[in-house]
């Protein structure tokens, strides 16, 4: 078994404490999170302990909208380094008896919190909790905004097991204008030196003076031509308006936007699919290119979540 290294964090990093968007981390942040996302990776897989840097400190899970992933493996990635996690239990909260998003935040931090990581709709909550707040705050999904540390978990994917995004095309398809995971993997690939492609039908892209770097496709067989990487993205019918009619809709939209086996021959040989998950099987992508390991890093993104989580947490909360 080969020696962990653990890198060296870069002078003054992380000093804002916070990382709401893509945008509050330097080049050298990310290549130092993507580095010790590496090191981390080794005690994900693998039984023994990881160090316990975090003993004493505690973090706090305040999801608003609902997750599996991102959630779990924050709690996950908190528990390996020896952290005091808790999950609120947001259904049974006081909540419901009128509390707001903000005095919720504010008694949590009070309870001692180092960390707190919040996903929630609301525009600004972020921003306004890491002004409030003595804790540092970790952006865990905000609305159709952002969502930074899914960025790094799919720019962690890519770089370990493809290679470094420089000069990659990476083709982000389906539902980029609802989606925070499409926002914050353009921003974090293009900062990374990739060429990122939106693919999907004109309903379904953000407004034209959003992204100007990103090139987009109204065609599976142009935007995946020559692509390294095809990165699904979830229908969210939750964020749509007529949500019965664009249902219907879903059906032809597979046929025509749907990841398959057929449909990947456009990319390059070799090519990879990615999706953030969860996936809507038969509409997004068919589930046996997901199911398919030679083709589908689906199961590594999860894996990786974990390692780049647990980067975070270090980065974040492990300092005096
Ligand atoms: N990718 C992602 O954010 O998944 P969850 O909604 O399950 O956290």
């Amino acid at each position: 078994m080969t020696e962990l290294q653990k890198p060296l964090a870069p002078k003054n990093a992380f000093s804002a404490n916070r990382l709401i968007g893509v945008d509050d981390l330097s080049d050298a942040e990310i290549y130092y999170l993507l580095d010790l996302a590496e090191y981390y990776a080794g005690f994900v897989d693998r039984s023994e302990p990881a160090p316990q840097i975090l003993t004493g400190k505690t973090q706090i899970n305040l999801f608003f909208e609902d997750s599996t992933r991102t959630n779990l493996s924050f709690e996950l990635a908190g528990k390996k380094l020896g952290t005091d996690v808790i999950n609120v239990p947001v259904a049974a909260s006081s909540l419901h008896k009128g509390e707001s998003l903000v005095d919720t935040a504010r008694t949590l931090a009070a309870m001692g919190a180092d960390v707190m990581v919040v996903r929630a709709k609301e525009e600004g909550l972020h921003e306004q909790l890491s002004k409030i707040l003595d804790c540092a705050i970790v952006n865990g999904g905000a609305g159709a905004l952002e969502h930074p540390t899914q960025a790094l978990l799919d720019a962690a994917t890519i770089t370990m097991e493809v290679g470094p995004l420089k000069d990659k095309t990476i083709a982000i398809c389906g539902d980029v204008k609802h989606s925070r995971v499409a926002s914050s993997d353009a921003q974090l690939f293009t900062r990374l030196g990739a060429t990122v492609r939106f693919v999907g039908p004109a309903a379904l892209m953000p407004s034209s003076n959003e992204f100007p770097d990103v090139e987009r496709f109204k065609s599976l067989a142009t935007g995946l031509d020559n692509a390294d990487i095809a990165m699904g993205l979830r229908m969210q019918f939750e964020r749509m308006a007529d949500t019965d009619k664009i249902r219907e809709a879903a059906k032809d939209y597979f046929n025509e936007f749907g990841l398959t086996h057929e449909t990947m021959k456009h990319a390059k040989s070799g090519a990879k699919v990615m999706h953030p998950g969860p996936m809507n099987r038969g509409v997004e992508i068919c589930g046996n290119l997901a199911d398919d390991r030679s083709v589908s890093l689906i199961e590594k993104q999860v894996f990786y979540g974990v390692a780049i989580r647990m980067a975070v947490l270090d980065a974040l909360s492990a300092k005096e």
